[in-house]
This record gives structure tokens, sequence and C-alpha cells, in this order.
């Protein structure tokens, strides 16, 4: 089970964040960053942090810790902002709160090392999770005491917006050329070597059992929760399958040299 955890001050919007979570405390004293429930992206963002982060981490890369945090829509009475006022007053009851690295900076090319093996391992990750929201322009990576820390998983696993073309989705390619880690010349193939033997359905039906009852309740299709469950498994597992051999790296640009690594910051 995700830890619980109940909000009882917020304290600012992250607003380098499309969807605006929030910085906020919990009845432990500790600060978590907190993805809105009723935010525009709707449940399946939280679903999708839940499953991706949880996989991220039995894999062995590094995410924030995740919690499920409780939010009486009476903390934002007080706060000034409408657009902030809105997401605390439509996201009462769960949320999805992921500890909160309060040292880390953004991840930066020209300033953070990868080796090809690290890169390849979260290259390779993406494509498994269909995640399209890791390029030069956007990495969602933060470095926290010296280490990469993936973020924001919210975007991937695109299938889950239709059920019935899922099978067909898994099993196509990934273009990886955009991606943040490609110039780093990343060594998919050995990460695939050691990771995809540990994608199991037992370890997806494991992440998938964390994602509360309310956010699958009432999919269109499905019977209920635990079938959804089942349903994330296995077009994941399908999606492991000879991963590697359909990821498209490009020329593996060297971030020093491009024009491009400085520009949409
Ligand atoms: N666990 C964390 N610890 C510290 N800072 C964080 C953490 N999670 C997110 N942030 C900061 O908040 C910003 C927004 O977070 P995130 O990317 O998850 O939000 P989003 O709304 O999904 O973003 P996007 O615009 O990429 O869709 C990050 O770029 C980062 O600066
Ligand atoms: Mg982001």
């Amino acid at each position: 089970m995700l830890p619980e955890v109940t909000v009882t001050r917020y304290v600012t919007p992250l607003r380098e964040g499309g969807s605006l979570p929030g910085l906020v405390e919990a009845d432990d004293l500790r600060l978590y960053v907190l993805k809105f429930s009723g935010a525009g992206q709707g449940r399946k963002t939280l679903v999708a942090e839940v499953i991706c982060g949880l996989l991220a981490r039995r894999l062995g890369l590094r995410v924030p810790g995740l919690a499920q945090i409780r939010l009486d829509p009476v903390i934002g009475l007080g706060e000034p902002d409408p657009e902030v006022q809105g997401l605390l007053k439509s996201s009462g009851g769960l949320n999805l709160a992921m500890d909160f690295l309060s040292r880390a900076i953004g991840f930066d090319p020209l300033a953070y090392e990868v080796s090809a093996e690290e890169a390849g391992r979260v290259v390779w990750f993406d494509a498994l999770i269909n995640n399209v929201d890791r390029s030069w322009r956007n990495p969602n990576m933060l470095v926290h005491g010296g280490e990469l820390c993936l973020i924001d998983h919210g975007a991937s696993m695109i299938w889950h917006h239709n059920w019935r073309g899922a099978e067909a989705s898994a099993a196509k390619p990934y273009d990886a050329t955009d991606h943040a880690l490609a110039p780093f010349g990343p060594d998919v193939a050995a990460a695939a070597a050691e990771l995809a033997p540990r994608v199991t359905e037992e370890l997806l039906l494991e992440c998938a059992g964390e994602v509360p009852d309310e956010w699958l309740a009432g999919e269109p299709g499905f019977a209920g929760p635990d079938e959804v469950r089942r349903a994330y498994a296995a077009t994941l597992l399908t999606r492991v399958q000879g991963l590697d051999q359909r990821i498209t790296l490009g020329a593996g640009t060297e971030p020093s040299k491009s024009t491009g690594w400085r520009q949409g910051r």
C-alpha cells in the first residue's frame, strides 16, 4: 500500500509544471509535491504516475517516493490565486503526492554527465511506458544528491486513453531522437538484457495493485478496478517483447555542440 498522509498546509504552486502541481505540507510534517486529481489532465495522469513511478523504482531507477494524500478543499479557501483555488476545490479527497526533493536541481545536459549504461536504462524504460515527456525541451529529470532522478510520468502509457487499440499501440516503435539522454549514447541493448527479464506479470500486477480503486473505477468496458489493473499489466507485457529493436535513436547529438539545447528553457 502507498503510504497515506493528509494535507495540512498549501505552501506554493510549482509553476514550472503545466498542471500546476502544489508544494504542500502533510500531517507527518513533511513536504510533498501534490498532483491534483482535479487537474485538467484527469485521474489517468495519477494512475500513470503510480504505475510508472513504482515500476521505475523496482527496476532500479531513482524516482521520488510516492504517497496518497488526502485533501480537504477547505485548505484552498484563503488561496488568492483563482487557478490554484479552483484546483484545490475540485480535488477534495485522494490525490497523489511525491516526496519533495528540496535540494534538487533541474537536469542540465551541459552540467551533468550521464553514462551510456544509465542513459540506456532511462531511454529503454521510457520506451516501455511510451513516455514522450523526457525531451531536451522538457527533461523531467532532477539531479539530487549527485544522482539522476526521474519525475513526471503522467503523460505516459498513452494507450490507456483508448483501450481497444492498446495492444496494437504497444507494438509500435519508440522514437527517442528527441530524448534528453539521446546525446549520451544510450546503450539500450544492455538495458534490455538487464531489465526486460525483470518486467514480469507479477511485478506489473504488483505496481498496478498500488493504484487506489477510485482512480480505476468506472472505466468503460471493464468490470472493475482489478480488470483494469490486469489490462495495464498485459499491455506492458506485450510492449516489453523485443522492445530494444523498436527504439529509434538519433545520430547522438553532442549537447555541447548542439544549438538546440539552450532553446526552450
Ligand atoms: N519531487 C520533486 N521534488 C522537487 N521538485 C519537484 C518534484 N517534482 C516536481 N518538481 C518540480 O516541479 C516541476 C513540475 O513538476 P512536474 O514536471 O511533475 O509537473 P507537470 O505539471 O506534470 O509538468 P509538465 O509541464 O512537464 O507536464 C518540475 O519541473 C520540478 O521543477
Ligand atoms: Mg514536467
